[in-house]
């Protein structure tokens, strides 16, 4: 193990990186492809008949995937709908010593095991390494242990502990903690590994091999969407078909966690990297800067469009009829990029990825209860859990003896960072009448104007912004006016002094 060795790849790669997001790009495309330039004598050919059934593809002449796509699930984590399905990625490094890299979810635990034999091919396991311990990638990790009695578990000390939690499992006497930096030697890669944590947990690494420029990324640059024997991102329409749902999935599992990802993009600026091999959805081997540029987006709270979100609630049609109207005017005003949603009807993770994507969201809400009709007040507080910066907002209420949502929705919107009130907010009194298309249409115009850059912007009350002070040693981000003189990093336990703001 040599922090040294690994320190120095990481600096001469910043120097030489200096290009950054770009970097990537220019050295996008890996080495070599097992699949398509066989080399002779490597342990892997293209056509390689692999033992057993298996699904494995390979990654490079000795990389090989043996993750597993589940088209059965319903929920993600119980919470997100994936009627694509889901990857969870695996893959095995075949060197002097042999290499698995993350597990997958129990409920695919057979066709894994398949996988994994096949691409051992009667060679034993030296090493599991565990960039991340949510269980869709660690539920196998016991099976593992048992079924490859000599492997070695490569992790941090936060997943050494996370994983006793989740599974009784002690790998005290086998286990090699890493840190930044810290690299492990297994024949012709060398391994080096890169703190993220809360990309999209504490405890989370990423794993670089030196030799191929592959960052095995953890869930950074995953997707929803099962694999349908195609690995690459090359070998599908991405931005077709599957853009919708890497947004969904970037902006609900690790959205909140934004100067983190963006802690760990400016380390890999400066890295040659030259393939992605995330722990869900295709591998990248080429444009690696389209995706890096989305990820900088999403995690800076950059909106992708300058669009109009118009999300509506409504029992009776009323708020309905005025959010239609307000999208007609919209589009009549020449807005391009206008998109309806009924607050009711659509999954908050939808909408939750919508919002990310577009420069200004409407609101149109009932007054229900005295309050926020209950599916906007959840898709609100879920934007807000979901620390979404940056946008501007248009208000719309409605309420028939005594509307209250407007307010309420302001007050929501005024805590979001860097959020702006665009235009009076409109109220309805049951259905819109005649009086109330004038007012929608001032705030059409207000919204139209704010999207061309020249309307007038009236600030929102807003929240001051919390200070992000960012640990030197691992990355972790605290946030709040001052560290604490006693605190303590919960990832690498540096204190107070390590910190500097973000
Ligand atoms: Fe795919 Fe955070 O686990």
């Amino acid at each position: 193990m040599s922090r040294e060795i690994a320190r120095r790849d990481f600096l001469k790669a910043a120097a030489a990186g200096a290009a950054g997001l770009a970097a990537a790009s220019v050295l996008g495309g890996a080495a070599a492809f097992a699949e398509d330039a066989p080399e002779a004598g490597k342990p892997f050919e293209g056509k390689k008949k692999f033992a057993g059934v298996g699904s494995v593809r390979m990654v490079t002449d000795d990389i090989v995937y043996v993750g597993v796509s589940d088209r059965r699930i319903e929920l993600f984590e119980n919470v997100y709908p994936i009627p694509r399905g889901v990857a969870y990625n695996s893959y095995v490094l075949l060197d002097e010593k042999t290499v698995l890299i993350d597990t997958v979810d129990r409920s695919v635990t057979g066709q894994f095991f398949e996988n994994l034999t096949a691409a051992l091919d009667g060679r034993a396991l030296d090493y599991l390494v565990v960039n991340h311990m949510e269980p869709d990638h660690s539920s196998a990790i016991s099976e593992v242990l048992v079924r490859y009695p000599n492997a070695q578990v490569v992790c941090t000390k936060a997943a050494a502990a996370i994983l006793n939690q989740f599974f009784a499992c002690d790998i005290t006497d086998r286990a090699i903690l890493v840190g930044e930096g810290d690299t492990l030697r297994v024949g012709r890669h060398t391994l080096s590994f890169v703190m993220a944590p809360m990309v999209h947990w504490p405890e989370v690494m990423m794993t670089f091999d030196t030799e191929t420029g592959i960052l095995f990324s953890a869930d950074a640059f995953g997707s929803f969407g099962a694999l349908n024997g195609n690995l690459f991102a090359d070998e599908v329409d991405f931005e077709k078909d599957w853009l919708p749902d890497a947004r969904r999935y970037y902006c609900n599992i690790v959205g909140k966690y934004g100067p983190q990802v963006q802690a760990v993009l400016k380390k890999a600026a400066g890295v040659p990297i030259q393939m992605l091999c995330p722990t869900h959805g295709p591998v990248w081997r080429r444009d690696l800067s389209w995706i890096l540029e989305k990820y900088d987006l999403w995690s800076s709270y950059t909106p992708e469009e300058k669009a109009v979100m118009v999300v509506y609630g409504s029992v009776y049609g009323g708020t309905e009829s005025a959010a239609n109207a307000l999208a007609a005017q919209l589009s009549r005003g020449g807005v391009a990029d206008v998109a309806v949603y009924d607050v009711s009807k659509t999954h908050v993770s939808e909408l939750i990825a919508e919002a990310f994507r577009c420069s200004h969201i409407v609101l149109a809400s009932i007054t229900y209860n005295m309050g926020i009709f209950t599916p906007m007040k959840n898709f609100l507080l879920d934007l807000e859990a979901h620390n979404l910066q940056n946008r501007a907002f248009a208000i719309v209420e409605n309420g028939s003896w005594s509307p209250a949502s407007g307010r309420l929705m302001r007050e929501i919107v005024g805590r979001l960072t860097d959020c702006s009130i665009v235009g009076d907010t409109v109220t309805i009194r049951s259905s819109p009448g005649k009086g109330d298309s004038d007012a929608l249409q001032q705030l059409a115009d207000a919204v139209s104007a704010s999207l061309l850059d020249a309307g007038e912007v009236l600030d929102a009350e807003k929240a001051p912004a919390a200070k992000k002070w960012i640990c030197k040693v691992c990355g972790y981000v605290y946030e709040g006016d001052e560290v604490p003189e006693d605190y303590v990093c919960p990832i690498c336990g540096a204190g107070k002094a390590a910190f500097e703001e973000g």
